[in-house]
């Protein structure tokens, strides 16, 4: 039943969703990295980021670990912000969830609107919880990485930056994409309201610059249904610890 929806999926111009997955396709297409203003608008917006404000006073959020080294103390050298995944379903984030449940729709719409069914060449059917990040100032950073080295099953990041008035001199906290074979890097203050996409595998590696001021993001990785299934099987054989256990399958819908 996947990847054979030959030009099945028709969105019409003027469906509210149709410009933002175009620009999601075409983007990602030539550059791999797309970045869309203005996301939510700012109502919306600030009611995600109070949620987020109140969930971090209620200090649920722990030291973010690594993939590849869970539970090591490596981790804190390498990447110093404090996280705390969410499902959705957890109280006061009503909010979230409907950013959430957006960003789900266009990336699943897009991924259906290009290419014969394919975005890049994946076939998108699930994501992971939503990882809600702060980095705490004092110079806290995530030297560069890539998010997904070994075929983990991700193939989109998704992040919705949450900071207002984030002047880049003063706070730093600058994400920097090395697009794989180019001498370019793509340089992405982390503004409020501000919704970036990128391949999660080795065509960008990137890095959070020490950021000086408390600096909130929420980030979801989109599944390669292919990828997540030989991942799957791969973890069976060799179970790892942290392997992305849990799994959250999407349909699209209105926007
Ligand atoms: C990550 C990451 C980037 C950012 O959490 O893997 O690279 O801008 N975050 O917060
Ligand atoms: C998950 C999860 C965290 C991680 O199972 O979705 O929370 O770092 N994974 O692998
Ligand atoms: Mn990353």
């Amino acid at each position: 039943p996947f990847g054979h929806m030959p030009n099945s999926y028709y969105m019409d111009p003027s469906d509210p969703c149709y410009d933002v997955c175009h620009r999601l396709i075409t983007d990602m297409t030539k550059f791999g990295v797309c970045v869309l203003d203005n996301f939510l608008g700012k109502e919306k917006g600030l009611l995600v980021r109070n949620e987020v404000l109140e969930m971090y006073r209620l200090g649920i959020f722990t030291a973010g670990q690594l993939v590849s080294n869970p539970g090591s103390t490596e981790a804190q050298t390498v990447r110093s912000d404090l996280i705390t995944w969410i499902d959705g379903k957890e109280p006061h984030c009503q909010y979230i969830k409907q950013l959430i449940t957006q960003v789900d729709n266009i990336v699943l719409r897009a991924n259906k609107m290009a290419n014969n069914g394919r975005l890049g060449d994946y076939f998108i059917n699930g994501r992971t919880k939503a990882m809600v990040a702060c980095y705490p100032g004092s110079g806290s950073h995530y030297v560069k990485h890539v998010d997904n080295p070994n075929k983990d099953g991700r193939c989109i990041t998704a992040i919705y930056y949450l900071n207002l008035d984030w002047d880049v001199k003063s706070c730093g906290g600058l994400l920097r994409v090395f697009p794989e074979g180019q001498n370019q890097v793509a340089d992405i203050a982390p503004i409020f309201d501000r919704m970036l996409f990128f391949w999660s595998d080795r065509r960008n590696p990137h890095e959070v610059q020490p950021a000086y001021r408390t600096r909130y993001a929420i980030t979801l990785w989109y599944f390669d249904h292919q990828e997540r299934e030989e991942a799957l099987r791969k973890y069976r054989e060799v179970p790892k610890k942290n392997f992305f256990s849990s799994f959250f399958s999407i349909v699209p819908s209105a926007c």
